[in-house]
């Protein structure tokens, strides 16, 4: 788990009243052990729940409950911490500070430093399921992501009074989490923050009978980088994903498909109300014609397999009406410049990100070096963790995605 965008960001965490509120001290001790400088604050009503002096032993620092507190004023005066804050994380958020911090009320110390800082705000809330539900909650929390702040959670799950549904408070290693890539979004820009990026990745399986199968040595690593990178770039992003053995990167919607048939329809699915979609799968161009139901057998099995050609996925995205902008992937042993520009027309692609595919590079390695062809342009991104190539494609989308905007 990366977290290492929080070393030395300066944390002010506000803690609203309500059962969650222990979850809070999970998260101040992992901010910290990120590296977080980390201030709380305690509404009355989260004081009934957890104890300020835990907080305090946790943050390392006095915690403040009260808006006017003559000693506290004394150290950090309430404005002078508002200044300090880089970033203000309000977990758990309950229904009343939502609508407070939506309605711009100021008469505790946690409404009072929200409207006093100019920090990003990152909100997590906990509340009872028809709570959330209501519409003057969903309102409010759209009222505050208009207004730019981050709407962290809430889950779906057990909740308090033995009931079940959205209102759990997130974990806290997933809040720490998102509170990292939030980071990264501001260091990267959040150049593609409020778009929805599909990617797809792995190889795709096609079936010939119950335990055979065609498939290729695609490990999915390339793709998920991607997937990564771009949420880290603030998008919200989904993740189709053929049979790989990698953890899904948090916050990614992730949807599992086997064959190139499934995976068409997952991708044809979710690039919908798509902003980009990125080809990074291997996908295979063949599939038996016909799947066998029965394990074949060897003495009766055919000598010949019959092939029928699979869906090009990515064409087929190019192709929409309400296309997205479109990047595909090329893998090449040979003349990289001309098939992959031939391939940008050939597929009526936004982007080519092409790669040397020989005896130990590209398929099924750690890095990789690409080459970027575009109408009009060209980049090479040197040999690379794929973690980092990604970060580089990823800017150079964004880039060109913009620019593509800008001119319609
Ligand atoms: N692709 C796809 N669906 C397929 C085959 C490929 O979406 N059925 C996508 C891949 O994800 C990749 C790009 O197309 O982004 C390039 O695939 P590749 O197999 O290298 O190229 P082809 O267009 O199939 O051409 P060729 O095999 O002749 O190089």
């Amino acid at each position: 788990m990366d977290l290492s965008s929080l070393q030395h960001r300066r944390i002010l965490l506000g803690v609203s009243g309500g059962i969650a509120a222990y979850k809070a001290c999970e998260l101040t001790r992992r901010l910290r052990q990120a590296g977080a400088e980390v201030r709380v604050t305690l509404t009355a009503n989260a004081a009934r729940f957890v104890t300020p002096l835990t907080f305090q032993a946790l943050s390392g620092h006095p915690v403040r409950a009260e808006l006017w507190d003559e000693t506290a004023e004394m150290g950090m005066g309430h404005l002078e911490l508002a200044r300090w804050a880089q970033r203000i994380v309000i977990a758990p958020a309950s229904a009343d500070v939502v609508a407070k911090l939506a309605h711009g009320f100021a008469d505790d110390l946690l409404t009072t430093l929200c409207l006093a800082s100019d920090a990003p705000l990152a909100i997590a809330p906990a509340m009872n399921h028809r709570m959330w539900r209501h519409a003057a909650t969903q309102a409010n929390i759209e009222t505050l992501r208009a207004r730019g702040a981050a709407i962290l959670g809430p889950d779906d799950g057990a909740l308090a009074e033995g009931e079940s549904g959205p209102g759990r408070l997130m974990e806290p290693e997933d809040l720490a989490l998102a509170l990292a890539q939030l980071e990264n979004a501001a260091r990267t820009g959040g150049k593609l923050a409020g778009l929805h990026v599909v990617v797809d990745a792995g190889p795709t399986y096609e079936d010939i009978d119950p335990v055979r199968f065609l498939g290729n040595r695609s490990s999915g690593r390339m793709g998920f980088a991607v997937a990564q990178a771009a949420l880290d770039a603030g998008a919200r992003v989904t993740l189709v994903a053929g049979p790989v053995h990698l953890p899904a990167p948090q916050g990614a919607e992730r949807i599992d498909v086997r064959s190139a048939r499934e995976m068409r329809d997952a991708v044809l699915a979710a690039v919908a109300d798509a902003d980009i979609f990125i080809a990074a799968a291997a996908v295979a161009d063949w599939r038996a014609e016909t799947a066998s139901a029965h394990k074949l057998k060897k003495g009766r099995g055919p000598e010949t397999l019959a092939l029928a050609q699979n869906p090009d996925i990515l064409a087929e995205v190019a192709a929409l009406d309400r296309k997205p902008f479109v990047v595909g992937f090329a893998a090449e042993t040979e003349d990289l410049e001309r098939n992959a520009r031939e391939k940008l027309a050939r597929k009526k692609l936004d982007l080519v990100a092409a790669n040397e595919v020989g005896a130990d590079r590209g398929i099924d390695t750690q890095d990789n070096a690409l080459h970027l062809y575009w109408n009009g342009g060209e980049q090479a991104l040197a040999r690379a963790p794929k973690r980092e190539l990604a970060g580089r494609l990823i800017e150079r989308i964004a880039a060109l995605h913009a620019s593509q905007r800008g001119n319609r």
